[in-house]
């Protein structure tokens, strides 16, 4: 039998990952999404292009859950974009009751999916869905480590004039502006990225990095990014799909792991049929592990706002 990806939110990165996963073939989806017909139409126009790109898979739109009904994955995307002058946190209370809505929805007709959330605050929503869902926690991840590594490894590439696929690097903490680059543990080919490039140049990289969200939305507008979100987000689902068992930067939650209690934080995790099948805990040097303490109580400081907010 064919999977099924609910993907919930049809907007820019919505449509984006559904076009990604049909490319793929990777599975049926289906999107869901408040505004009427807007579901539906971008399910037909991508199903339209299944004979000119290839694929067979189905993709259907709806404004309700029963069509989501078996889903393997349930990817969140729902929720407002960041605004030029909006920081993700001001995103918090808006996107928190989408977030618990399209959870509810989902887990009503999929209790035995994986979710992956994208909704921004990411840290924060996750911890809603785990929240709502009540899932078990290798079943609730978080898609931003990807995409904010994905980031870094272009500028590294761009700077050194080589390809991005010898880039190798990992972004660890939560999505925003206290994530971690590990320039420790970047190499090109295993060439240790120290040895590469001066250290003023790789701080300019890591501050472009941490600010990767915010150029884009400063070019566009009116929006946020949206293909290097739906790009890193269907790696995560591919992985999951294939039981591929890759080891990508997601926010997981941890229970103690690199001191961290109760809260998403972007970490290395391998992803496979059973979503998070592991997180991998690596010894930090005492100053990687003050950014990823910082990072942490910047994703602490807006659980409790929603705590607060919802008790
Ligand atoms: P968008 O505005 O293009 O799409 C959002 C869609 O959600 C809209 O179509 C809207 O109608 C829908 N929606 C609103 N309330 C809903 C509900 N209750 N149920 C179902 N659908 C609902 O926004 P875009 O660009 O697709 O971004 C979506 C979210 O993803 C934003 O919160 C954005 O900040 C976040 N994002 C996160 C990234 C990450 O790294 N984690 C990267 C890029 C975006
Ligand atoms: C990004 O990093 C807005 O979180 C989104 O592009």
């Amino acid at each position: 039998m064919r999977k099924k990806v609910t993907v919930v939110g049809a907007g820019n990165v919505g449509a984006s990952c559904a076009l990604r996963i049909a490319n793929k073939e990777l599975a049926d989806v289906v999107m869901v999404d408040v505004m009427e017909g807007v579901p539906q139409g971008k399910a037909l126009d991508l199903l339209e292009s299944g004979p000119v790109e290839g694929y067979d898979v189905s993709v259907t739109g709806a404004n309700d859950y029963a069509p989501t009904e078996n889903s393997d994955v349930v990817v969140i995307t729902a929720g407002f974009p960041r605004k030029p002058g909006m920081t993700r946190d001001d995103l918090l209370m808006a996107n928190y009751e989408i977030v618990k809505s399209a959870t509810e929805g989902a887990m009503k007709y999929s209790p035995n999916a994986i979710i992956v959330v994208v909704t921004n605050p990411l840290d924060a929503m996750c911890y809603t869905a785990h929240l709502v869902s009540g899932f078990p926690k290798h079943r609730v991840v978080g898609m931003a480590g990807v995409l904010d590594t994905a980031r870094y490894r272009t500028f590294i590439a761009q700077e050194l004039n080589v390809s991005m696929e010898s880039v190798s690097a990992m972004v660890l903490g939560g999505h925003g502006d206290t994530m971690v680059p590990l320039v420790r543990l970047t190499s090109v080919s295993g060439i240790p990225l120290t040895e590469l490039l001066p250290q003023d140049r790789i701080d300019a990289i890591v501050q472009r990095t941490r600010d990767g969200g915010a150029e884009i939305v400063k070019y566009l507008k009116t929006g946020s990014a949206f293909y290097a979100p739906s790009a890193a987000t269907v790696e995560m689902v591919e992985s999951i799909l294939k039981d591929k068992k890759k080891v990508l930067p997601c926010a997981a939650l941890l229970e103690g792991e690199y001191g961290v209690k109760g809260l998403f934080v972007g970490v290395p995790c391998k992803l496979g049929a059973a979503g998070i099948e592991k997180i991998y805990e690596i010894k930090l040097e005492a100053a990687e592990q003050k950014e990823l303490d910082r990072s942490a109580a910047a994703v602490q400081e807006l659980v409790d706002v929603l705590k607060q907010k919802t008790a």
